[in-house]
Formats: C-alpha cells, sequence, structure tokens
C-alpha cells in the first residue's frame, strides 16, 4: 500500500513561459504514472510549491522574462529541497549551466530542442531517484529508530538483540545499494558539461572523446590506480571545456597563424576550464588536469610554466593523447600515423614527457587504424530533403537572425520537423548546412 501512496504522489512541475511548449510537455507525459504540474514563470512555479507538496521534479527552462531559471531554481530548492531539479535549455550557455548547477543545484541539463524519447527517459529516472531517495531517508529513519532501540534493549534480552542486529545490518545494507544509485551527481555534471563541449565541436570528429580514450588506455597499460584513471577520464573528455566562450574565429586558427591578442584568449581556456568544472566538488582533481594540459615538458608551456614531473602525470599523459589527436586529424590522409608518430618524437623533451611514448606508439596504430576516419564535407540542403542522423555544419538561424539550432547536432525527426516549421515561416536565403560523408 505504501508503495503504491509514494507512486500515485509524486508530482513533476514543469516550468516555461510558452503555453505551446507546456501543451505538448503534459500530452507526452500522459500515459505517466505521476502527476503533471505546469506553471508559466518562476514566479508562479514558486506559488504551486508553496501550497503543493510532493513535488519531486522540478524541469525549469532556463530563458523566462522574470525570474531567470536558474534563480527560479535557486528559490525551489529553499522551498522543496528535496525536490530533484533539472534545466531546459536551448542554447549552449556555459553561464546558464554552472549557474543552474550550482546556485540552483541542478543534477540534469537538457537542451532544447529535445528528442521525446530521451526527454522521457530523463523525466523517469529523476521520479526514480527521487523515490530512491525518499526510501533511503525511510530507511535511514528505520535504521535510527532501531539502534535507539537497540541500545535499551541490550543487556536485557539477548537473543531478542541479536536478531534485531540481523536486521538492521540487512537494512545497512540495503542503505549502502541505494547511497551508491544516488551517487549519480557528479556523473550528471559531467554529462551535461560534456553535452555543451558536442554541441561546440565542429564536425564529426569529437576530438573529445578520442582524446580520453588514448589517455585512459595510455593510464591502463602504466596501471595507475582506479582512481587516477577515473580522473583522467574526466579531465581528458573534458579538457577543452574552457574554449566554451572564447571567440569562433580564435578556435578556428591554427595557434601558429594567432596573434599576440588571439594567443592571450587562446591560453586562458586550460584555467577558464578549471574555474567553469571547480562548482562541482567532485571534479576539482580532474580540473587540476585541466588547468595544466598545455604545460610543456620543458618548462615553455601555459598557464604555469611547469617543467617535467612537476607537471601532474595525469596532465602530461592528456597532452599527448592531445597532440597526438590533433596531429593526426590536421596531417588527415594515408601516411598519418607514422608521420604524426614522428612529430610526437620530435616534441619529446619539447612539448611532451619522454616517458609516455612508449605507452602511446602501440597505442595510436592500433587506434587509429581500427577506426578509419571519413572525410566529411560541407552540403547544402534543402529542408524537405533532410533525415535523420545528418550534423550541422553551422548553427540554423531564421531569415531575421533568431537562433534555432547550433552546429553540430545531429538531426532527429523532431528537429527536422522544427525546421521545415521554421523555413516556412521566417525563412533565411539559403538551404540547411549539414555534414556529409564523401
Ligand atoms: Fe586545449
Ligand atoms: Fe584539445
Amino acid at each position: 500500500m505504501g508503495d503504491n501512496e509514494t507512486l500515485i504522489q509524486t508530482k513533476v512541475l514543469f516550468v516555461d513561459d510558452e503555453e505551446n511548449i507546456l501543451g505538448s510537455l503534459r500530452r507526452l507525459m500522459m500515459d505517466e504514472e505521476f502527476e503533471v504540474l505546469t506553471a508559466n514563470s518562476g514566479e508562479e512555479a514558486l506559488k504551486v510549491l508553496n501550497n503543493v507538496k510532493d513535488v519531486g521534479l522540478i524541469v525549469s527552462d532556463q530563458r523566462m522574462p522574470g525570474l531567470a531559471g536558474a534563480d527560479f531554481l535557486a528559490q525551489a530548492r529553499v522551498i522543496a529541497p528535496e525536490a530533484l531539479r533539472i534545466m531546459l535549455t536551448g542554447y549552449a550557455d556555459i553561464n546558464a549551466t554552472i549557474d543552474a548547477i550550482n546556485k540552483g543545484g541542478a543534477y540534469r541539463y537538457i537542451s532544447k530542442p529535445w528528442n521525446d524519447d530521451e526527454f522521457l527517459h530523463t523525466i523517469r529516472d529523476g521520479v526514480q531517484k527521487y523515490r530512491l531517495l525518499q526510501e533511503n531517508r525511510r530507511l535511514t529513519e528505520i535504521v535510527n529508530r532501531q539502534n535507539e532501540e537497540l541500545k535499551e534493549w541490550n543487556g536485557r534480552l539477548k537473543s531478542r538483540v541479536l536478531e534485531q542486529t540481523a536486521l538492521i545490518r540487512k537494512q545497512n545494507e540495503e542503505l549502502r545499494t541505494l547511497n551508491e544509485n544516488l551517487s549519480t551527481n557528479y556523473n550528471n555534471a559531467i554529462l551535461a558539461f560534456s553535452g555543451l563541449l558536442e554541441l561546440r565541436e565542429q564536425g564529426a570528429r569529437n576530438h573529445s572523446r578520442y582524446v580520453q580514450e588514448l589517455a585512459v588506455n595510455a593510464a591502463k597499460s602504466m596501471g595507475l590506480s582506479g582512481e587516477e584513471i577515473e580522473t583522467i577520464k574526466v579531465a581528458a573528455l573534458l579538457h577543452d571545456i574552457g574554449e566554451i566562450g572564447i571567440p569562433e574565429h580564435i578556435l578556428r586558427m591554427s595557434v601558429n597563424d594567432m596573434d599576440d591578442e588571439d594567443l592571450k584568449v587562446y591560453r586562458q581556456h586550460p584555467v577558464r576550464g578549471q574555474t567553469a568544472i571547480d562548482v562541482v566538488e567532485g571534479l576539482r582533481a580532474a580540473g587540476i588536469l585541466i588547468r595544466h594540459h598545455h604545460e610543456n615538458f620543458d618548462g615553455r608551456g601555459f598557464p604555469d610554466r611547469l617543467k617535467g614531473d612537476d607537471i601532474p602525470l595525469g596532465a602530461r599523459i592528456i597532452a599527448m593523447a592531445d597532440f597526438i589527436d590533433t596531429t593526426i586529424n590536421r596531417i588527415g590522409g594515408e601516411n598519418a600515423i607514422e608521420l604524426t608518430l614522428d612529430r610526437v618524437n620530435g616534441q619529446l623533451g619539447k612539448v611532451l614527457d619522454p616517458q609516455l611514448f612508449s605507452y602511446f606508439n602501440k597505442l595510436t596504430k592500433y587506434f587509429y587504424f581500427e577506426k578509419p576516419r571519413h572525410e566529411m564535407v560541407e552540403e547544402e540542403f534543402d529542408p524537405l530533403d533532410l533525415h535523420v542522423g545528418l550534423m550541422l555544419s553551422r548553427d540554423i538561424r531564421s531569415g531575421t537572425g533568431v537562433l534555432l539550432l547550433s552546429k553540430g547536432i545531429t538531426l532527429n525527426t523532431a528537429r527536422i520537423n522544427s525546421i521545415k516549421r521554421f523555413y516556412n515561416l521566417d525563412p533565411p536565403d539559403h538551404g540547411v548546412y549539414v555534414l556529409v560523408e564523401r
């Protein structure tokens, strides 16, 4: 009975200033086993929270007139501290993300327009997590109470005590499992940040993930501990997160072509990256590696001009993986692997740590040989010819300049439909630019 009650009572509150979005959310959630509440503004949503109990999940848009999403979530956190919070946003904005995680305590981030299945999955996941939290709390109470009782009984009824101890041990076990399920906050923050990065990365090459795989494989073959490997895994994935917010034209340039001013801006990215993820406590160790991923072994890198073994090992590993992936992509073609390894060799003791080379040498040959890269070229498509799976090579803006979708996004049916609508309402004077394999 108890279970059923929690099931029915859990409520999900959606906050968006656009009535049609709330409408489609209501329809999407129609068959779900939780109650759906909606509000048109942060202010209205706060009223709802003050009047309604058992809101387990709050999903809020970031851009709203009046209270912005992150500020609303921050206030909601005070009124309903147990509810989980999710941020919805229509564009890749690192400040909004940081605000949402930091101020609003958001544990997840969904970008608009969304894929219905993924969206539903995220919401169900959140409701489930809320229920786990409640269950966790209930069990903690029972265990505490029983511990109290146990103290009283102790010495009086020994057999009873033993029985009770066994029960408590079992419940502690359950509690530990629940707690493990809940330690995902950290993973969610990583997801939010890497989602933001993927929006930014051009084309299909997915630099961050390649650097991550190379670095983690090298770290494993070096026999580093599980914890060190985990830190490298996160840092490698997010190493260039600080590039978000740096002007596009600078990022497109090779370092050799930058003037002093551009270089100065570009060189801020490791520190900016560290600062961005510093809001999440569990990510701080990775932040240190991110800060130092452009130090050179000879002490001539940035930002701190660290030298040799003073550079954290994980940062030296990521630097080599970064160098390899960047160079292989730049050279391209059949001999790219050999030429890249030659260049790595040439930088040993200068940019890169000579002791690491043996771990990357074979790995690189295997890794890139097994993953042949296809040449991608840009093509202009009529919106009517778009199909699922294509990736945007440029932002889509309406004729009057409103941003609909950012480049790097992969098209699904919902996105294609909104592009078509967009091209009807306020058409730009060109087609949709996407990447296709040559
Ligand atoms: Fe970098
Ligand atoms: Fe990089």
